[in-house]
């Protein structure tokens, strides 16, 4: 008998929004749930995909202008799609994915300006029918967001978007804040100023409000 087709949750957000923690908690709460839980990243999460990450974040891309960026993000995607989100969603397995299409939406398209129609096209190729079946949008003020980016930094170089200046940011939050809200049916708003506990719990939450979630084995973590 093959596993029914796992749930797909993608992790979106400006920076230090506390994205890759809260994906590993939420994988942790998963699998006490009995769930086969598959963690991966944007740009990123398939061998190809990881070494255009380096390329994307050290900003040798970024002379192409946001629709060259908006290409190769989508290249990657495509790869990782392929490589290694439709082969666990098809094994049964729940993928949390640590940004997403919505991220290239927003950075290239309603930030960068890419022309909306070449954003769609890229889409049809890269993501085809591995569309989530829920966004958590994590949300801060880009001054926090940005402090926790530096501090987890810890001096290391600042990528080609964290060296964006404050406007971008703001930008960039508001951005997330309009997708989320035109797409109620698949994005839910997290507020992630709180300590990382307490966004854990809303996160939890609005899974299992959205997802039909199993309940977690006697003495698991909640
Ligand atoms: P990363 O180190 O993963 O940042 P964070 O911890 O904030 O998620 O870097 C990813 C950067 O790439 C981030 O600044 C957003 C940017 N990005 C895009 O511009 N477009 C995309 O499609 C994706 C996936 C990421």
């Amino acid at each position: 008998m093959t596993a029914p087709r796992g749930r797909f949750i993608s992790l979106e957000g400006g920076e230090g929004t506390g994205k890759s923690t809260q994906a590993r908690i939420l994988a942790s709460a998963l699998e006490a749930r009995g769930l086969s839980v598959r963690v991966t990243r944007e740009p990123g999460g398939s061998p190809f995909a990881e070494k255009m990450r380096e390329v994307l974040l050290s900003g040798l891309a970024q002379p192409l202008g946001p629709q060259g960026e908006a290409a190769l993000f989508a290249a990657a995607r495509a790869d990782h799609v392929r490589e290694t989100i439709a082969p666990a969603l098809e094994a049964g397995a729940w993928v949390i994915c640590d940004r997403f299409t919505d991220s290239t939406r927003v950075y290239q398209g309603a930030v960068g300006k890419a022309d909306p129609r070449l954003l769609r096209a890229l889409d049809r190729v890269s993501v085809g029918g591995s569309v989530p079946d829920l966004t958590l949008v994590l949300d801060v003020p880009p001054e926090i967001g940005l402090a926790r980016a530096v501090a987890r930094g810890k001096g290391a170089a600042a990528d080609r978007f964290e060296r964006e200046g404050a406007e971008y940011h703001a930008a960039i939050r508001a951005a997330f804040l309009a997708l989320a809200g035109a797409e109620p049916e698949r994005c839910v708003v997290i507020d992630a100023r709180g300590d990382v506990e307490s966004v854990a719990a809303q996160i939890l939450s609005a899974v299992s409000a959205r997802l039909a979630l199993p309940a977690a084995a006697e003495g698991a973590p909640a």
